[in-house]
């Protein structure tokens, strides 16, 4: 999605907004551009595909003034071009925005009827023309934003600059995620707090239909109808490091390898003397900020009671962490007898869903603004439901929106392709299924030793799955010359088989699917032949005899199978193509390590195939519009 950056200081603009563009990156885009004001005039710069092309530009240019605006383009309306580049200049009206315009129709017909003379396809050049338009009127930029913003329909973040004001930004957010960044005589606004982390620590994150007033020495904050608001900006500690490669080729590959760390941190805060003590979950908590300054144990007392009322649970997300969250079904199932359903964030908000009293819809969601979770949430909500997130980025809006809070703790994930932010939301998920387990007195104290026992092991064993990359990387070498893949698995490796598949499509653009094993016999063994590989996840859990049943029949048909399986299994081996050891765990902690594989397959055959890793085609990392 698209990613915006402001400034208004003493550095030379043009540096902060391309450093700030760079670690948005990762959000995907296919142009990019930039405005400076200068003595009254702007300098406007825009190039088709990736930021280096829009440096090249800039190269030759001389850059002065204090303030500027900057922005990544993830096409939505009119193709990826220069002229439909951001920013867009109206009038001396410069504006980035982040979202779509649903009415944008009715506004273009309304402005050309005006006689208005439209250079772009995009909706957002259109809210240029109506703020010049308004501008022109009030003599005031803050008032001309105020003013069109209930002509606006949609989910929209904007960033004004007006050259008859150089020391004022005005920014609007009601949908896609925005952050000021405050500075000594500087201030920034961006659409993540990774794009200013080298400049400053100090952040207030925008709510929706708030307006913020920036210039070099205050930042005030607003309501859409103008009304003044107090905010207490929140201290980041992370380091600008974790926003680099330190070393590695790829993001991707530098989040696959920090997994054993970050499935660490992500159990760390709920474990106290081998018990799951979930911390600070904060139930009710209105103020995010406040989060780490509650009672620990009187916080747990409270989630104890909200879990203890609970008699159904939904689990809404997209993507990478819906597959996770297949995954918590079985668990919480398995340790809590709650009946559990899971549904596509999309699906659910549009399905008129049925939501009993006394249920609790849990969202996971890495980014924490993923359009369609939120929407979901907040249904939820409308519907009487508690509500649970479970997200990365924490003070994120879905984050802001949820009851009760939980992170997976995994630090920033940049690559587009979802890694350590799944596997720590395993970890969470077994946390949560151990402590409904509890709550509904099905586990023994005797049980939950074992269980956080197997817990804490699980890092180390990352490690050793870890150190067979070589395997994996001689594995993806004899993947590239078949023409599809086949994933499967039962029971939790199932979703395990989606997510190796999701994999394979998102980053080596290769037609594959993932399959429940059972259901091989009712359509897709017809694929089977020698061009089709098909990839087995057979642990030895209570389904494995009928697994090794599944991979004997596609076999038989002359499918070429790779197997992953528990530690050395001649048996196994025997039948496959290849076959790649994983080591032992639980059936419930499974999933964490063969998910790993997955991974580095994937990883390592897009880069054989010359594939962008990080930033694959036509994806955002982000997906901030339904
Ligand atoms: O930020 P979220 O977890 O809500 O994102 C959900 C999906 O967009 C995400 O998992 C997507 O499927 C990834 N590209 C998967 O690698």
């Amino acid at each position: 999605m698209c990613g915006i950056v402001g400034y208004l200081g003493n550095l030379n603009p043009k540096d902060v907004i391309i450093s700030g563009l760079k670690k948005l990156e990762y959000r995907g885009y296919d142009s990019a551009g930039l405005a400076i004001l200068h003595n009254g005039e702007t300098k406007l710069i825009r190039a088709l595909g990736k930021l280096k092309s829009l440096e090249e530009k800039i190269t030759s240019e001389q850059f002065n003034g204090h303030i500027g605006i900057g922005h990544t383009r993830w096409a939505t309306h009119g193709v990826p071009s220069e002229r439909n580049a951001h920013p867009h200049k109206v009038r001396g009206i410069s504006l980035v925005h982040n979202g779509i315009i649903e009415n944008y129709l009715d506004i273009k017909e309304e402005l050309v009827k005006q006689g208005a003379k439209i250079n772009s396809d995009t909706d957002s050049e259109l809210v240029a023309h109506l703020i010049a338009n308004e501008v022109e009127i009030t003599k005031d930029l803050k008032k001309a934003v105020e003013n069109i913003l209930d002509k606006l329909k949609g989910a929209f973040s904007i960033v004004v600059m007006w050259e008859k004001n150089p020391n004022e930004l005005i920014a609007f957010k009601d949908g896609p995620p925005l952050v000021v960044g405050l500075g000594k005589s500087e201030n920034f606004v961006a659409s993540d707090v990774q794009a200013l982390i080298s400049y400053t620590n100090q952040f207030i994150y925008l709510n929706d239909r708030e307006v913020v007033q920036l210039s070099q020495e205050k930042v005030r904050l607003f309501s859409s109808q103008g009304v003044a608001i107090e905010r207490k900006p929140i201290v980041l500690n992370w380091s600008p490091e974790l926003v680099e490669k330190q070393g590695f080729s790829h993001f991707m590959l530098k989040e696959i390898y920090e997994q054993p760390r970050a499935v660490a941190m992500a159990m760390e805060p709920h474990i106290l003397n081998h018990r799951v003590v979930l911390k600070n979950v904060g139930f009710h908590e209105k103020d995010l900020h406040h989060l780490d300054q509650i009672d620990p144990l009187k916080d747990w007392e409270t989630t104890q009671k909200e879990f203890s009322k609970i008699e159904r649970i939904f689990i809404i997300a997209c993507g990478t962490s819906f597959y996770a969250g297949q995954i918590g079904k079985y668990l919480i199932e398995n340790l809590s007898q709650i009946p559990v359903e899971t549904d596509i964030a999309s699906e659910f908000r549009y399905r008129q869903p049925i939501i009993p009293k006394n249920s609790l819809v849990l969202t996971i969601s890495q980014s924490g603004e993923t359009a369609d979770t939120l929407a979901a949430i907040r249904l939820a909500k409308e519907k009487g439901a508690l509500t649970l997130s479970l997200c990365n980025v924490k003070n994120s809006s879905i984050d802001r929106e949820a009851h009760g809070h939980l992170y997976m703790n995994a630090g920033p994930e940049i690559g587009v392709a979802s890694t350590k932010a799944f596997t720590t939301t395993l970890v969470v998920l077994n946390l949560l299924a151990i402590t409904f387990g509890k709550v509904k007195k099905l586990i023994s104290e005797e049980q939950e030793l074992t269980l956080v026992q197997e817990l804490l092991s699980i890092p180390s064993k990352m490690e050793v799955v870890l150190s067979y990359d070589k395997y994996f990387q001689t594995a993806a070498e004899n993947l590239k010359k078949f023409k599809g893949f086949l994933f499967m698995g039962r029971g939790v490796s199932y979703p395990i088989a989606m997510e190796g598949a999701l994999k394979l499509k998102e980053l080596a653009y290769l037609h594959a699917e993932g399959y429940a094993a059972g259901e091989m016999k009712h359509g897709p063994l017809a694929l089977i032949d020698e061009r089709m590989a098909i990839v087995m996840i057979v642990p030895h859990d209570a389904n494995f005899e009928k697994t090794v049943s599944n991979l004997e029949e596609a076999k038989a048909r002359g499918g070429q199978i790779i197997t992953l399986g528990s530690g050395e299994n001649e048996r196994l081996k025997s039948i496959s193509l290849t076959y790649l050891p994983v080591p032992k765990a639980e059936w419930n902690l499974n999933p964490i390590l063969y998910v790993v594989p997955m991974q580095l397959m994937a990883f390592h055959l897009a880069c054989i195939l010359g594939y962008d890793v990080d930033q694959p085609r036509n994806l955002a990392k982000s997906v901030t519009v339904e």
